[in-house]
C-alpha cells in the first residue's frame, strides 16, 4: 500500500514539475552524461525519418529547454512554426533564452501541462517528444496518445523517444548500476543533491522501454512502429495518425 502510494506520487504533476525546476540548471550537462553522450545523436535520429521537410507546424511536447529544436530545424524550413510545450517554469525560461540563438522565425513556447493544453486540434503536421515519456504512468501515456491524436492532422506523423533499460543481461546490469549508483553521485557533485538525480533511475527502471507506449498508442487509431537505439539504451515509437 505504502509502495503503491509512493509509486503514484512520483507521477503527480507537482512532483515532476518541481523535479525539473530543480534540475534545469544542470539538465543539459546531466542529460549528456546520463546518456553517455548519446542524447544529441538520438535526438537527430528520432526526428530524421519524420519527413518534416514540408511541415507547416511541428509540435514539440515536453520540450524542456528546446533541445530538439536544432534537429527539427535541420530538416524543415525557417518558415515552419514550432509550438513547444513544457510545464516547468525554469525549463521554459531556459528554452525562451535559446530562441534568439536559432534561425527559426517562429517558435512559440507554452508553459502548460500536456494534459490540459491550448494547442488547437488537428493543427500539427508532426509531433515530437524527446525524453518526456518516462515520468508518465501508464494512464498518463494513454492520455498522451489521446492528446497527440487530437493535435495531429489526419496522416500527421509523430516520433517519441526516451532512455530505456537494455534487454541484454550484461549491458542491463552496467546500465542500471550506472543509473542507480553513479548518476546520483554525479547529481550530488553538480547539484548538491543525490535524491533529484536518483529519480532518473527510478523512472527509467519503471518505464523499461517504449513497448507499452506502443501498445497504448495502437488503441488510438495510429499506425505505430517501435524502435530501439544503441542496444536498447533508448527506445521510442514513430507513426502516423490514420485518416478518419
Ligand atoms: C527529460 S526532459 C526532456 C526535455 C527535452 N525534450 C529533451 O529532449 O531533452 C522532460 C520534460 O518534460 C516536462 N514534462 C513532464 N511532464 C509534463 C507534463 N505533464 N506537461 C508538460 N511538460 C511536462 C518536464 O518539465 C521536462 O522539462
Amino acid at each position: 500500500m505504502q509502495e503503491e502510494k509512493l509509486t503514484n506520487s512520483i507521477y503527480e504533476k507537482r512532483f515532476v514539475e518541481e523535479l525539473f525546476d530543480k534540475m534545469s540548471g544542470t539538465y543539459d550537462r546531466m542529460n549528456h552524461i546520463t546518456s553517455f553522450g548519446f542524447s544529441a545523436r538520438w535526438r537527430k535520429q528520432f526526428i530524421k525519418d519524420l519527413n518534416i521537410e514540408n511541415a507547416k507546424v511541428v509540435v514539440d511536447l515536453m520540450s524542456g529547454m528546446g533541445e530538439c529544436w536544432k534537429p527539427i530545424l535541420h530538416h524543415c524550413t525557417p518558415e515552419t512554426e514550432i509550438i513547444a510545450l513544457d510545464f516547468s517554469g525554469e525549463m521554459v525560461k531556459h528554452a525562451k533564452n535559446r530562441i534568439s540563438s536559432l534561425k527559426s522565425q517562429s517558435i512559440t513556447v507554452l508553459k502548460e501541462d500536456v494534459f490540459n493544453n491550448s494547442i488547437a486540434s488537428s493543427c500539427a503536421d508532426s509531433v515530437v517528444s524527446g525524453f518526456g515519456l518516462k515520468t508518465f504512468s501508464e494512464e498518463q501515456l494513454n492520455d498522451l496518445a489521446k492528446q497527440i491524436h487530437r493535435i495531429l492532422k489526419p496522416n500527421g506523423t509523430f516520433s517519441l523517444i526516451d532512455v530505456s533499460v537494455p534487454s541484454g543481461k550484461i549491458l542491463k546490469f552496467f546500465y542500471l548500476f550506472y543509473l542507480k549508483r553513479i548518476i546520483p553521485v554525479l547529481g550530488w557533485l553538480f547539484l548538491g543533491k543525490v535524491s533529484t538525480y536518483k529519480m532518473l533511475g527510478v523512472y527509467t527502471e519503471k518505464f523499461q522501454n517504449a513497448q507499452r507506449t506502443k501498445q497504448l498508442f495502437e488503441r488510438h487509431s495510429f499506425e505505430v512502429e517501435y524502435y530501439t537505439y544503441f542496444f536498447g539504451c533508448a527506445s521510442g515509437i514513430k507513426g502516423k495518425k490514420r485518416p478518419e
